[in-house]
């Protein structure tokens, strides 16, 4: 009896060392296929990894601002919280010493699911690149360009403009290497950003700021990305085309065409600071906010007091 109890147990163990083997060893090849940089160069653009491999966390670079929120940069917080869901978000601020002020901080910090997820980190405004000095004029801009790259390479995750607004939940991408929007006969767009760490595109993005152009608002940023690196290997990306609303006419919709429909849409480029000179009907409503977005008619009021839960007064109804 006590013998064959003995020998089973040998059994058992082998068995519990094979199955322990299988495991690591699969567990290791999965890990060695989807995080590898290395094995990046079989990574497959269009189904991805069986799993996620971007972290869940979203970025926002906010430099040259103070420490309070606006309207927008609080909508757009709210939009990613309601819509995404991410385990954290980072703001990437140039204020040294960041107190968190205003009213719209005090409204984020009564929601403490949504306040233990926020962090600030400091991330200096770069002056210049590969030795070449940023257009001081501009130098917020072509340097949060910058920070993006270097915030993707150093954390991985999900980059969004300040006007960058989720609709549906990005989780679908975070299977991906890089993920970026480039529509058709378009340079891509950066609103929106989601890559792993280790992406291949982002080190050649970088790289190609070797050439860099003062003067172009948009060279570095989308066009010599486009055409010197996606073109000749747009297998470094998961295409999107259109779902992430970068393209003008679709943004502007939101303040102009009363029918437009945003709900297929991933995310929406809001262009607020660009309605000064597009936008026919600004001077009615030069500013949103949440007391004039409540009888704003076009198709943002009704996204903006969806997300909020606010609605006109009953009289304003018709
Ligand atoms: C990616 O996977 C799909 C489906 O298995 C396949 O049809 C396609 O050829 C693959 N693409 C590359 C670049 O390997
Ligand atoms: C994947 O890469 C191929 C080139 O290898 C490209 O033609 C295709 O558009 C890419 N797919 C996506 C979804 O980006």
């Amino acid at each position: 009896m006590a013998r064959r109890r003995v020998s089973l147990s040998y059994v058992q163990l082998a068995i519990a060392f094979f199955i322990c083997f299988l495991f690591f060893y699969l567990y290791d090849k999965s890990f060695k296929n989807d995080d590898d940089r290395s094995s990046f160069e079989k990574f497959n653009n269009s189904t991805g990894a069986h799993r996620f491999i971007v972290p869940n966390i979203i970025h926002f670079i906010h430099y040259n601002k103070n420490s309070q929120l606006n309207f927008i940069d609080y909508v757009v917080l709210i939009a990613a919280m309601r819509n995404h869901q991410p385990d954290m978000f980072y703001y990437h601020t140039d204020i040294v010493d960041y107190k968190f002020s205003g009213k719209y901080w005090d409204w984020v910090k009564k929601d403490r699911s949504l306040w233990s997820r926020i962090q600030i980190k400091y991330l200096q405004v770069p002056t210049e690149i590969f030795g070449q000095k940023l257009n001081e004029e501009w130098r917020y801009f072509h340097g949060g360009d910058i920070g993006r790259i270097h915030v993707l390479m150093r954390y991985g995750g999900i980059y969004l403009d300040n006007d960058a607004y989720v609709i549906r939940s990005l989780h679908k991408y975070r299977k991906f290497e890089c993920v970026l929007n480039w529509d058709e006969n378009q340079f891509m767009g950066t609103q929106i950003i989601i890559a792993h760490k280790d992406a291949r595109f982002l080190p050649l993005w970088l790289d190609s700021y070797r050439q860099y152009h003062p003067d172009e608002w948009y060279y570095n940023a989308g066009e010599r990305p486009t055409v010197e690196i996606l073109t000749k290997h747009p297998q470094l990306i998961h295409r999107v085309k259109g779902d992430f609303g970068a393209d003008i006419s679709v943004s502007m919709s939101l303040y102009d065409n009363p029918t437009f429909n945003w709900r297929h849409l991933d995310a929406i480029h809001l262009l607020v600071n660009h309605r000064v000179y597009m936008d026919d009907n600004y001077n009615k409503t030069p500013v949103f906010d949440e007391n004039t977005i409540l009888n704003y008619n076009y198709p943002f009021g009704e996204m903006i007091r969806e997300l909020l839960d606010i609605h006109p007064p009953a009289i304003n109804r018709s």
